[in-house]
Formats: C-alpha cells, structure tokens, sequence
C-alpha cells in the first residue's frame, strides 16, 4: 500500500496566484516518488485553477456539506466539488469541530454523501475541546463509532481515516507535540476497531494517517511506524521545501515496509 501524505492548506494562500506557485513545485518533483500518494487541499476558490494544473497530485476538499443540494448559505456540495475534479475530502477536522462545532453527526451524514459521490472520505478522529491526551483511547473510541454509524463494510473500506489530536496541532492554544510512540498506539486502536467491523485481513487495507503536527523535523518519528500509512499536513505543507522533506522522509520508509 502506498503512504499517503494529505496537504490541508486551510486558509491560506491569501491569492490565486501564491496558489499556483505552491503548487507548481510539487507537481514537478512528484514524478520522483511512486511510493508515495500526495493530495493537496486548497480552499475552495482555488479549485478551479489548480484542477487545470495537476497530473500526479490529487485534489481534495476540507469540507463539504451533507446535503445534495440546495437552500444553505455559504455551504458546498459533493457535485460542485467532483466538477473540479476533487476526489478527497476532509471530514470532521478539529478545528471545524472546535471552531464551526460540528456535530459527530453531521460527519456521519458528511461522509454518507461523500461515498455516494465516490469522493474518499477523510475523515478525522481526536479533535475536539479540552480532551486530555491519556483519554485520547477512549475519546476515539467513541467518536469512531459515532461518524461510522449506519456504514456498511463496503462502505467502511472506502474511508481514509486520520488520528488528528486536537491538542497537537501547531495551530491550537497549548499546542504541544504527540510522539511517534503516541500516534502509533492510536491508529493500531483505530485499526482494531475497524478490525471488529471488517475483520483483521480487511482493516489491514484501510488507511490510516497521524495528522498532528508533521513537519521536517519530527516526520521522521512517525514515518519510520510501518502502522502510520502517512500524515496529514498542516502549516508545514505551506512551506514547499519543508512539505517536499516530509513526503520523502515517509517515501524512503515505504521502501522498506
Ligand atoms: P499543523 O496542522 O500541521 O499545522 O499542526 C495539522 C492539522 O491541522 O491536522
């Protein structure tokens, strides 16, 4: 199985312009790395411009809404996104969770409406306010069940899914740093609790990213895990040769999972 190496742009660039000329780089030297997969999420209003520009990259959203269509202000649907291409979409980030107070239920439907338009749903466990880190098992737990509810296992093989700990996010007040020993444990509990709906052998094939602060230099404390299938990148994926020394750091492991 390929690493897969998501770049969450947020709110950033500030133009179209800085768009393309982050982008442009990475789709260069992607050709260098088969062993790795690399999705880059821009907002919205760069979709247009950046789908005409990528071969190797994919493109992915940070959001969408669970509805079809329709009467929902400042809201976008799963058919506007696969019209620029999108393939990917993040679901149920922390700061979304934090911030928009978006409800485990709400993912739930977000990613129902995501499979049905054959976008791959990423979607984020451990965001949330005030979770103490030696709670995070539990916390998981509960939200895994919680998005994942009414999903059949064919459904469930679909989704990426990412251990994102609100906490260690660079962003966050006291943002503090999770080590690889951490973010192991967490997605070998993730991939026990698919194992109990899919089986062991099934689990095996879904994949699982650490999405707390990555950068260059701490990927190498995550990426030498054959258990973590990649990471989820936040402000070090607005810096092109920081961005560049991740994907390569979780490609050299790959060689040898
Ligand atoms: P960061 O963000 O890399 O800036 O810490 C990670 C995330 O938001 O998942």
């Amino acid at each position: 199985m390929k690493k897969l190496i998501i770049a969450n742009w947020k709110m950033n660039p500030q133009t179209e312009q800085e768009a393309r000329e982050l982008l442009s780089p990475l789709e260069h030297r992607m050709g260098l790395s088969n062993n790795v997969e690399v999705v880059v999420c821009p907002p919205f209003v760069f979709l247009p411009k950046l789908s005409q520009s990528v071969h190797k990259l994919k493109l992915g959203a940070q959001n969408m809404n669970f509805e079809e269509k329709g009467a929902d202000t400042g809201e976008i649907s799963a058919t506007e996104l696969k019209s620029f291409g999108v393939e990917f979409v993040i679901l149920g980030h922390s700061e979304r969770r934090i911030y928009e107070h978006e409800t485990d239920q709400e993912v739930n439907q977000k990613i129902l409406m995501a499979l049905k338009h054959k976008i791959t749903p990423v979607v984020c466990l451990g965001g949330g306010k005030d979770v103490n880190k030696d709670d995070m098992g539990k916390f998981v737990t509960k939200q895994f069940h919680a998005v994942t509810k009414r999903l059949d296992q064919k459904q469930l093989e679909k989704i990426i899914f990412v251990y994102e700990p609100a906490w260690a996010i660079s962003t966050m007040e006291k943002s503090q740093p999770a080590t690889g020993e951490h973010a192991r444990e967490l997605v070998l509990r993730i991939r026990t609790l698919l194992a109990h709906q899919l089986g062991e052998k099934q689990a095996k094939h879904v994949r699982i990213l650490y999405g707390g602060t990555v950068n260059q230099n701490n990927v190498a404390q995550f990426a030498k895990y054959p258990e973590i299938d990649g990471a989820l990148v936040g402000a070090a994926s607005l810096d092109p040769e920081n961005f560049w020394e991740v994907i390569k750091e979780f490609a050299r492991e790959a060689i040898h999972v």
